[in-house]
């Protein structure tokens, strides 16, 4: 089987995590994108509590540490991740609002009802949308918000080249309006849904990820499997350039009824 027709499911997960942790960001997303989803949170204090799952090393989280007030707890599956999280947070001098832990985001050891926001950038196909939002609905308090970003659709219809892709990757992936009902039926009153920025996926994913490649291939050289994970990689970035109209990550935010 060629790299052109493998899915990032078979792909063994130490791999991946081997080659994101030399970078900043492990999905698509942005500074200005947390923020601006930020802006339609209210109510956060100092007392705060706030969840950030499939954080991987921390880079929205660390955004959202500067630009809201509270305690944040990120978990990820990748004890690696959690060690570079926390290193970045406490280069930051946020150690003490700001703490990693392993864990499973559809597993969480937290209790009923304990947070005020649960945030989540590029992880929740991991575990399913709407699997996910129910579960994690448990853990927030009433009046509560969540914001994730998912990968949708943007249009009824596309290639059939993009549409088998993402079905490999993301088999429950749907259409923006779907996905908020999707969010309503899970209890959550949708407060606002906006598509990530192109920049999100090309300056701050695939352009840093170049020089990683090349490195990644030197230190593994002559390993089959590197080299076809490295052009699956390459293939994603190939294919959002040629069919970006049709789909993105959304930023979907509800609040807890
Ligand atoms: C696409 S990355 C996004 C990371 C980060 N939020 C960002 O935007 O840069 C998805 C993250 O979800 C984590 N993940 C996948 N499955 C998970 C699970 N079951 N529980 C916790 N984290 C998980 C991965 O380790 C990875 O860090």
């Amino acid at each position: 089987m060629n790299d052109e027709n493998k899915s990032i499911h078979e792909f063994d997960m130490n791999l991946i995590c081997e080659y994101f942790s030399q970078l900043e960001r492990q999905g698509p997303g942005s500074p200005e994108m947390t923020v601006k989803a930020l802006n339609f949170i209210d109510n956060l204090t100092a007392e705060s509590q706030i969840l950030d799952l499939g954080c991987g090393t921390g880079g929205q989280t660390m955004v959202l540490a500067q630009h809201a007030p509270g305690k944040i707890t990120g978990i990820d599956l990748f004890p690696k991740f959690i060690d570079l999280f926390n290193a970045n947070a406490a280069k930051l001098n946020l150690q003490d609002r700001v703490k990693g832990m392993v864990g499973s985001m559809d597993s969480l050891p937290l209790g009923n009802e304990e947070f005020d926001l649960i945030w989540s950038e590029g992880a929740i196909a991991n575990t399913g949308f709407e699997k996910s939002l129910n579960y994690w609905k448990g853990f927030l308090k009433k009046g509560g918000y969540i914001a994730v970003t998912y990968e949708s659709w943007f249009t009824d219809e596309r290639p059939a080249e993009i549409g088998k892709w993402w079905l490999d990757a993301v088999p429950e992936i749907d259409t923006i309006g779907h996905n908020i009902s999707i969010m309503q039926k899970a209890g959550y009153v949708p407060v606002t849904a906006f598509t990530l920025s192109e920049n999100c996926w090309t300056d701050n994913y695939f352009i840093p990820q170049k020089p990683r490649q090349e490195e990644f291939l030197k230190e593994h050289a002559g390993n089959k499997t590197v080299e076809d994970f490295i052009g699956f990689m390459r293939q994603e970035a190939e294919l959002y350039s040629k069919y970006k109209a049709y789909y993105g990550y959304v930023f979907y935010i509800g609040r807890k009824i």
